[in-house]
């Protein structure tokens, strides 16, 4: 099933001619076909771009803002008008405050030299990727020293036993994942890691995308379904809970796939940590709470015919109503563990249970 060779998510080609680059284009790895195929599709033009995001060719909220920066690149280099490429762009997914991060980043610079844009696209994207290892370690070295700790108090398992969410490794980042990336670097340090996998419906990032990497870096796992998580708590299998993250407002409430509020209520009644891993580009010190996120709606057919394919294979009557969130929020008071960042833990409680502001922290 799977295919080992290393793959890039998204990569920037360069077309050199006369020892210099004239031109490039984007190559983007199209995770609607994973597991069953690597493929890439070749974007030339902003609009492709946006499309693909829209498409989920891309997804997982700082691969969609990397991307969206070389889309930036693209408009611009084509002569097309900034404000255009801009709102295009912004547009494709409402949800993920990273695309908007980085579209400002470039449009801060008021330039109209693409070359000068690629550089810092290229720069967003080395940066992230060191974001990523850093939240690795931050994060792998909060859990490792909980489970000791548990280890000590009496607990005789030797694995330690994460659920995860959604899809937050290589093909949701531009470096080596968040919350996924944490769990790799668990692996690497305590060797004996054993991770629960929602499959998350609808668009099964989970079965899909996170098993297929786990399965590549050869770390020991097992899918079930979304509703099986709390009773998976019950039974005692999961020791902590790491997710990734859309968009974090100011008071630390957390935008992430739908299904994310279900199993931080249920970790909360079984006093299971809850972890949001994410780089400081997700927290958006604009949106002061939850309440002011926009959700992204996406399409009936998501639901009721993931497979895309014949009518024999629909889910549900064909004309059947559906609501379909693409996120949900998280309120600060169920993110027990903390907020992983390439700066450190964030907490969102105090010890008495009183909310901490995320800015303060910030400014630190
Ligand atoms: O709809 P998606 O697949 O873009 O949603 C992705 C998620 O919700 C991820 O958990 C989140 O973006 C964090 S990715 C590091």
């Amino acid at each position: 099933m799977a295919n080992t060779e290393p793959y890039d998510t998204f990569r920037w080609v360069p077309v050199h001619e006369h020892g210099q680059d004239e031109d490039g284009y984007l190559l983007v790895l199209d995770q609607r076909e994973i597991p069953h195929q690597v493929s890439y599709v070749r974007l030339v033009d902003y609009r492709e771009v946006a499309e693909a995001i829209r498409d989920m060719v891309v997804r997982g909220a700082p691969a969609i803002g990397a991307v969206a920066a070389y889309g930036y690149v693209l408009g611009i280099k084509s002569g097309e008008p900034e404000d255009q490429v801009y709102h295009t762009l912004y547009a494709s997914r409402p949800t993920a405050v990273n695309l908007q991060w980085s579209l400002d980043a470039l449009r801060q610079l008021q330039t109209t030299n693409w070359r000068r844009l690629l550089w810092k696209a290229n720069e967003l994207v080395a940066s992230e990727r060191l974001m990523n290892n850093k939240i690795a370690a931050y994060g792998a070295e909060e859990i490792l020293k909980r489970w000791k700790q548990r280890h000590h108090e009496g607990c005789k398992d030797e694995t330690l036993r994460v659920l995860h969410h959604c899809n937050t490794g290589s093909l949701a980042t531009a470096g080596g994942g968040t919350a996924l990336g944490v769990i790799r670097k668990l692996a690497a340090l305590h060797g004996k890691v054993h991770v629960h996998v929602n499959e998350t419906r609808p668009r099964l990032q989970g079965a899909r995308l996170t098993c297929w990497e786990l399965r590549q870096w050869g770390i020991p796992y097992e899918l079930s379904v979304d509703a099986a998580a709390p009773f998976l708590m019950a039974q005692g299998r999961i020791q902590f809970v790491t997710v990734g993250a859309d968009r974090i407002a100011a008071d630390g409430a957390v935008a992430n796939k739908i299904g994310t509020l279900m199993i931080a209520i249920a970790a909360q009644h079984y006093g299971i940590p809850f972890y949001v891993c994410a780089p400081c580009s997700t927290i958006d010190l604009k949106t002061p709470t939850g309440a002011a996120m926009i959700i992204e709606e996406r399409s009936a057919t998501e639901v009721l015919n993931p497979s895309g394919k014949s009518s024999d294979q629909w889910l549900a009557p064909v004309d059947t109503p559906v609501y379909n969130p693409a996120f949900d929020i998280t309120p600060p008071e169920l993110i027990t563990g903390g907020i992983v960042t390439e700066l450190g833990i964030l907490r969102v409680r105090d010890q008495a249970g009183a909310g901490i502001g995320l800015a303060e922290q910030l400014q630190q």
